[in-house]
C-alpha cells in the first residue's frame, strides 16, 4: 500500500528521475534489444517484447493507480482483453456483462468461443442473474460498469462475492471511469482492464490497453502472455500514456464538472429522452453510483426520436465532434447504432435498448457554457 495520495502517485509512481542523467521524465527507450552483461546476465532487460524500461515505468504507474500488484501494457484495449482471456482454456465458462463494448462481444463470439471457451452474456446489474449463470466450470466474470452506452451499473462488490463463492475471478473494464473515479480491486475484483486510448492517455493521440492484476499469479500469467503472444505497447505510446496520467486527476475534475453541467442541461430539454447519466438522482442506480464510484464521470447518452434526428444533430454540432471513442480532452458525440454497436444485429440492439436515435456524448474539458450553447443550437436544428 503506497503512503501517497492519488494525485501524487499520478505524477510520480514509476517515474523517478533518470539515475544516469537526472532527466525528470522517463526516457523513451527506443531499443528492441539490450546489451547483455555476460552469458545469461543482463541489467534488467534483454529484449523489448519481454520488457522495456519505458513500459516498466508505465506498468508500475498503472499498478499504483489501481492498487494492484502488477500492470501490463498492450497495443490496444482489445489486445488487453485478448490477453485476459488467454488465461482460459477449452471447456472454461465465462459470464460477461450483456452491455459490454461491442468489440469485446466481437472478440468473444468470433474468436474466443472458437477455442472451446463458453461465453454467456448476462445482465450483470441483476445479481440474481449472475448467481444463476454461475456453473462449476465458470472461471471468469467479466463486467463493464458503467456500461456503454446505456450507463447501467453493476455492483462490483456483489458480483465479486458471487464469483468468488463459485471459484471464479472477476475482471472489470474500468475504461469509462478511469482509476481516478473507480477502484475495482478495492471493491473485491481481481483484475482491472483499461483501454488506455481513452482517459488514461486523455488526448486522443494513441492506442493502448492495460491489465492490472492483484495476485502474483496474474503477474506471472500476463508477463508470459506479453512475452509469448507479443502485443505489447510501444515505448513511445507508453511515454504518451505516462504523460497523460500526470494530468489525469486534473483533467477528470474538469471532465466531471462539465459532465454534470451538460447532464443537468439535457435532463430538462424537451427534445431529449431517456438520458442516461449515473450522476442524476433520476438514474435508477444513483445510490450504487454514490457507493462504488468516486465521481460520475463524463460519459452519457440520450435518445432523439429517430435516426434522421440523430443525423441532423450530428451534422449541426460545432464544438462537439462527430466521432467514436471517448475520454479525450475534446468533446465527442457519436451515433451508437452505427459506431460502437454497428457490429451488433438490429435485433440485439433493440433488445439492449439502443435505438436509432441514441447519441452518446463524451464530455471534454472545454468551457462548459460553450458546450451547452453548442448542444442548444444543435438540438434547435433537430
Ligand atoms: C469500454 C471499452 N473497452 C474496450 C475498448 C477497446 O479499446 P481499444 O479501442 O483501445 O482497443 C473500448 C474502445 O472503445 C471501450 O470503449
Amino acid at each position: 500500500m503506497s503512503p501517497y495520495k492519488y494525485s501524487t502517485l499520478a505524477v510520480h509512481a514509476g517515474q523517478s528521475p533518470d539515475p544516469q542523467t537526472g532527466a525528470v521524465n522517463v526516457p523513451v527507450y527506443l531499443s528492441s534489444t539490450f546489451e547483455l552483461t555476460g552469458i545469461g546476465t543482463d541489467r534488467g532487460w534483454d529484449y523489448s517484447r519481454a520488457g522495456n524500461p519505458t513500459r516498466d515505468a508505465l506498468e508500475t504507474a498503472l499498478a499504483a493507480l489501481e492498487g494492484g500488484t502488477s500492470g501490463h501494457a498492450f497495443t490496444t484495449g482489445m489486445a488487453a482483453i485478448a490477453a485476459l482471456v488467454a488465461m482460459l482454456k477449452a471447456g472454461d465458462h465465462v459470464v460477461c456483462s450483456r452491455d459490454v463494448y461491442a468489440g469485446t462481444v466481437r472478440l468473444f463470439d468470433q474468436i474466443v468461443s472458437g477455442y472451446g471457451i463458453q461465453i454467456e452474456y448476462v445482465d450483470t446489474s441483476d445479481l440474481k442473474a449472475v448467481e444463476k449463470a454461475m456453473r462449476p466450470n465458470t472461471k471468469l466474470v467479466h463486467i463493464e460498469s458503467p456500461s456503454n452506452p446505456l450507463m447501467v451499473l453493476t455492483d462490483i462488490a456483489g458480483v465479486a462475492k458471487i464469483a468468488h463463492a463459485g471459484g471464479a475471478e472477476v475482471s472489470v473494464d474500468n475504461t469509462f471511469l478511469s482509476p481516478a473515479l473507480q477502484s475495482p480491486l478495492a471493491l473485491g475484483a481481481d483484475i482491472v482492464m483499461h483501454s488506455t486510448t481513452k482517459y488514461l492517455n486523455g488526448h486522443s493521440d494513441g492506442l493502448g490497453g492495460a491489465l492490472i492484476g492483484s495476485k502474483p499469479e496474474h503477474k506471472d500469467r500476463f508477463l508470459l502472455v506479453q512475452k509469448a503472444a507479443g502485443g505489447v505497447m510501444s515505448p513511445f505510446e507508453c511515454f504518451l500514456v505516462l504523460r497523460g496520467i500526470k494530468t489525469l486527476p486534473l483533467r477528470i475534475k474538469q471532465h466531471e464538472e462539465n459532465g454534470r453541467a451538460v447532464a443537468e442541461y439535457l435532463s430538462t430539454h424537451p427534445k431529449v429522452s431517456k438520458l442516461a447519466y449515473p450522476g442524476l438522482k433520476s438514474h435508477p442506480q444513483y445510490e450504487l453510483a454514490c457507493r462504488q464510484q468516486k465521481g460520475f464521470g463524463s460519459m452519457m447518452s440520450f435518445e432523439l426520436k429517430s435516426r434522421d434526428e440523430a443525423a441532423r444533430f450530428l451534422s449541426t454540432i460545432k464544438i462537439f465532434i462527430n466521432a467514436e471513442s471517448l475520454g479525450g480532452v475534446e468533446s465527442l458525440a457519436s451515433h451508437s447504432a452505427t459506431t460502437t454497436h454497428g457490429s451488433v444485429s438490429e435485433e440485439v440492439r433493440q433488445s439492449m435498448g439502443i435505438n436509432e436515435g441514441r447519441i452518446r456524448l463524451s464530455i471534454g474539458i472545454e468551457d462548459k457554457e460553450d458546450l451547452i450553447a453548442d448542444l442548444e443550437q444543435a438540438l434547435a436544428a433537430v
